[in-house]
C-alpha cells in the first residue's frame, strides 16, 4: 500500500491560488470598435478572470453576475440585430440562446454547490469567447457601424 499513501501528484486543483487570467488578449485582437459591444465584452472578460481566481465563497455570486450580465449582453446585441434588420440574427441569436440556456443550467449546479462542472465550463469560456467575438460580433458591430 505504500504506493497508495505516497499519493498521485495533484494536477490542477481548483483551490490553487492561480493569478493567471483567463484572458489576457482582449486589447489585442479582441476589439469590435463599437463603443457598447466592447464595453459589454471588456466587463465579460473581467468576469470570467474574476471567476478564473474565485474561491469557493466567491464563485457562486460571480456565476450569478456573469449569468445577469451576459443576459444584458446578448439583449443588447439582439436588439441592435432586430432593430437594424441584421441579415444573420437567427444565427447569431441562435447561438446567444444556446450559450445563455447552458450558462443557466451550469448555475443551476452552481447552486447545488456543484463547482467543478462550473468551475471547467468557465475555463472553456475564452476558447467560446475569442470565436464568438471572431465569427460573429466582429462582423455585427461592422454592419451597425455602417448603418448608423
Ligand atoms: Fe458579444
Ligand atoms: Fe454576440
Amino acid at each position: 500500500m505504500l504506493f497508495f499513501e505516497s499519493g498521485f501528484p495533484q494536477f490542477g486543483s481548483f483551490n490553487e491560488s492561480n493569478n493567471l487570467p483567463l484572458i489576457d488578449d482582449f486589447g489585442r485582437g479582441l476589439l469590435v470598435h463599437m463603443v457598447e459591444i466592447d464595453t459589454l465584452h471588456g466587463e465579460f472578460v473581467d468576469l470570467v478572470n474574476a471567476l478564473g481566481r474565485a474561491t469557493d465563497e466567491t464563485f457562486p455570486e460571480l456565476f450569478q453576475e456573469l449569468v445577469t450580465h451576459t443576459e444584458g449582453h446578448f439583449d443588447f446585441e439582439n436588439k441592435q440585430m432586430r432593430r437594424k434588420r441584421y441579415p444573420q440574427v437567427s444565427t447569431h441569436r441562435a447561438e446567444h440562446d444556446r450559450v445563455l440556456g447552458e450558462m443557466r443550467q451550469i448555475n443551476v449546479c452552481v447552486k447545488r454547490g456543484e463547482f467543478e462542472v462550473a468551475r471547467t465550463y468557465v475555463a472553456e469560456l475564452p476558447a467560446w469567447f475569442r470565436l464568438h467575438v471572431l465569427s460573429m460580433d466582429g462582423a455585427l458591430s461592422t454592419f451597425l457601424t455602417q448603418k448608423s
